[in-house]
């Protein structure tokens, strides 16, 4: 695997920029930032605007409802952000008439010198700005008033990613979807709490039966709450096996709508 080249640059494209002062300064991301392994750069479209009203948004061409934003602002904050941004960042649009984000997506991005993400705001982007976009993002299958929440989430999902901005580098190579499966149940203290306890095995000091106990868990709980993801899954007679020998914890039957 190639090391990647820091910082990994993040040039944000919105007409709200403010919204992203204190997500890019709290906690993770913040101290990657300081510590320059993450740059970030935000351009506001309406900056590239040349009328008096500074217009960013107009009416569709066929009616309906809702205003369209303008593509030439777009394009000229693109333009600025390609200057911000390392050479060979990814530019992407964030709509939700795209492919859904997944983890598999998050390394990919990660792999990039850095990342260039439009915000669409009001009822959409005129749709010519696909052709100026390397891709397009939506972070899942309902409507969000703007990009600049799925925006933070693409930030949040890759810069984790990143060699050294993880504060634990340790590996976030066995955790939940890297596998394909949810991750088992975690407990800390007390040992009993209102009543519940944490699993005897956690408490064993065995480790081969806790290793055992969260793959078995792991599975249960993808079986239950992610069919979809259980049946992507190589199980075999070895999981199976876990499976019976280690029941599911309660808590997997917490109804889901
Ligand atoms: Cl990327 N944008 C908006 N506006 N809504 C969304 C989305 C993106 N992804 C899911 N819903």
């Amino acid at each position: 695997m190639t090391t990647p080249v820091l910082p990994y640059g993040v040039v944000v494209i919105t007409l709200f920029p403010e919204m992203f002062d204190s997500f890019f300064r709290a906690s993770l991301l913040g101290k990657g930032l300081d510590a320059g392994l993450i740059a970030e750069h935000r351009v506001d479209p309406r900056e590239f605007t040349s009328d008096v009203h500074r217009t960013v948004d107009d009416a569709p061409f066929g009616g309906g409802a809702g205003m369209i934003m303008k593509p030439e602002p777009l394009a000229a904050a693109l333009t600025r952000a390609r200057e911000l941004a390392p050479a060979g960042a990814v530019s992407a649009l964030l709509t939700p008439q795209a492919r859904p984000l997944d983890q598999r997506r998050a390394e990919g991005l990660a792999r990039a010198p850095g990342l260039i993400l439009v915000c669409g705001r009001y009822e959409g982007v005129d749709d010519r700005i696909r052709g100026q976009v390397d891709e397009t993002i939506s972070i899942g299958d309902y409507v969000l008033s703007g990009g600049e929440v799925a925006a933070m989430v693409v930030v949040e999902a890759v810069t984790r990613l990143l060699p050294g901005v993880l504060g634990n580098t340790a590996s976030s190579e066995d955790e939940s979807f890297a596998q394909g499966l949810l991750e088992y149940p975690q407990y800390t203290r007390p040992a009993l709490w209102e009543g519940r306890e944490v699993p005897e095995v956690l408490r064993s000091g065995d480790h081969a039966r806790v290793h055992a106990w969260r793959r078995a868990q792991a599975l249960h709980r993808t079986q239950a709450l992610r069919p979809e993801l259980f049946a992507q899954l190589d199980v075999d007679d070895a999981d199976r096996r876990l499976m019976r020998e280690h029941p599911p914890v309660d808590d997997n039957e917490l109804p889901t709508p």
